[in-house]
């Protein structure tokens, strides 16, 4: 990762190959900046110019919200551009000046730090290791606007330290979703979470094939029937010494699904091996927490199995025994992840959960409701959706609220079952995911419970904010940023 060091000197006095200013609303007026060049090439404050004389490298920002200055994500979008920019260039040094609060500079430096993200592993030619373009960012303890606002090396190190550890968690999620999925199977999600289990000490479970059967997760395990590849219930346990409540993560680790024998057309298959982004996210937020120390007690369970096709598939008119006792109608073998969940969230219903959060890539629909970067939170407390929403969007991820209304459970009434697993209405089908999740959550929990569909900004085949084209580590920020909430109030 770039490294990034705060330097008690001005802006001018610090030493650097290049510097960086981001004009906020195309503010000129600053001794930073140089007019005269500017004027020369029309530049007047939006998107990207490189002043090739003085080797300033100007980042236009428009605020979003009128009430600040300028957005955190705004900063962050801009912080991210700024290195794509300059990693294409010889320099190896960088310095920026302090833009707003603690907050903002975090924002920042996470923008900064996602900004050298690549994902090239599977390249026979590799982009110029890190040690021949930008290696450090200095930070000049002077504040853009001229006003009084310099850093203390404090908040500097909890700018700095929840930035970088943030970073780290959201590309080791990148990473393992961007994986091919004949590479990442459940065994490599195993592997993943027993070397994030070595390196925070956390507690390790992984349960297999004989588990599920023991457990009796039928739906679980009817998934996984036709994948050459076997399935891994995987469970994480962060306990610290004091903790102010218990949190239980479950994620969606499809690390493919074709549509089972409700195939997918062709078009539609391909980006499916980011189904398991959402266990991938939840495996990376306990690696955030724990790495925080942060006071909650964290459990990770993710379900990681493919949903394939082939003679000994599960199949549509199928009927299937859920851990919970519930039995399921099959009527459309493409919502498998609703499956998996279900065992998954029994099972974590016995861990006693004060907040229950599922994580996944459940659904289409969301993505038609929301759009592509933005997650859809559902749930029975309105309260604790607003909670969520709030510090989603304050952590820079985009999130809505999605109302259950009581017509709509009828939509998953089955005749020959307790519930079926597709709506009979093609309208609603976000909402209509969650109130079958919602079917096998206990009464004492139906308050403690949210299903969040990350489906939308999960992966994104092209660049936006602060992502690159491919998976994103949706959901990393929003609960990293909920657990630290609930640790502080409980
Ligand atoms: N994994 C998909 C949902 C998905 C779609 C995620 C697009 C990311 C992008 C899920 O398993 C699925 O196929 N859902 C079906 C449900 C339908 C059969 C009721 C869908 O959304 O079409
Ligand atoms: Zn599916
Ligand atoms: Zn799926």
């Amino acid at each position: 990762m770039l490294k990034i060091s705060l330097e008690k000197t001005s802006f001018v006095e610090t030493k650097a190959d290049l510097g960086i200013v981001f004009v906020v609303d195309k503010n000129l007026k600053h001794p930073w900046v140089m007019p005269a060049v500017l004027k020369e090439f029309g530049y007047e404050g939006e998107g990207i110019f490189f002043d090739q004389q003085h080797k300033i490298l100007y980042v236009g920002i428009k605020s979003l919200n009128p009430e600040m200055p300028f957005d955190p994500e705004m900063l962050a979008e801009a912080g991210t551009q700024a290195i794509r920019y300059i990693k294409k260039m010889p320099f190896a040094t960088a310095k920026i000046g302090i833009y707003g609060d603690k907050k903002m500079m975090e924002s920042l430096f996470l923008g900064m730090l996602l900004g050298t993200y690549v994902f090239e592993q599977y390249k026979s030619k590799k982009s110029p290791p890190s040690s021949e373009t930008l290696k450090e960012i200095f930070v000049a303890n002077e504040c853009f606007d001229g006003a009084d606002c310099t850093l203390s090396p404090e908040d500097f190190d909890g700018a700095f330290n929840k930035a970088l550890i943030l970073a780290e968690s959201m590309v080791l999620a990148r990473d393992a979703i961007n994986t091919p999925p004949e590479d990442a199977t459940p065994l490599f999600m195993a592997d993943l979470a027993q070397k994030i289990a070595k390196e925070n000490q956390l507690k390790c479970f992984i349960g297999d094939e004989a588990f599920l059967k023991q457990e009796k997760m039928g739906a679980f395990l009817a998934v996984n029937r036709a994948s050459a590849h076997p399935p891994r219930l995987i469970h994480l346990t962060y306990q610290p010494k004091k903790s102010r409540a218990r949190i239980v993560l479950v994620g969606k680790g499809l690390t493919y699904d074709s549509g089972g024998l409700s195939l997918k057309p062709a078009d539609y298959m391909v980006t499916m091996k980011a189904d398991k982004s959402g266990g991938c996210a939840v495996l990376a937020i306990i690696n955030a927490l724990a790495k925080m120390e942060i006071q909650a007690e964290i459990h990770a369970i993710v379900g990681a199995t493919e949903n394939m096709i082939g003679g000994n598939a599960y199949k549509p008119d199928d009927v299937l025994f859920a851990r919970e006792g519930k039995t399921i109608e099959v009527r459309n073998t493409d919502a498998e992840g609703r499956l998996v969940l279900v065992d998954c969230l029994s099972y974590a219903q016995d861990l006693k959960p004060d907040y229950l959060i599922d994580i996944a890539t459940l659904t289409g629909a969301c993505v038609v409701a929301l759009g592509e970067y933005t997650s859809g939170i559902m749930g029975h407390n309105e309260a604790l959706k607003t909670r969520f929403e709030d510090l989603a969007l304050t952590s820079g991820e985009l999130v809505a609220k999605l109302p259950f209304n009581r017509h709509l459970n009828k939509l998953i009434e089955s005749k020959i079952a307790d519930v079926s697993n597709v709506a009979s209405s093609r309208y609603g089908g976000a909402l209509t995911a969650g109130i079958f999740l919602g079917e096998f959550i206990r009464p004492e929990y139906k308050d403690k419970w949210l299903h969040i569909d990350i489906a939308g900004p999960a992966y994104v085949e092209k660049d936006w904010g602060i992502h690159t084209a491919g998976a994103s580590g949706a959901g990393v920020r929003a609960c990293v940023a909920f657990a630290q909430d609930v640790a502080k109030r409980g």
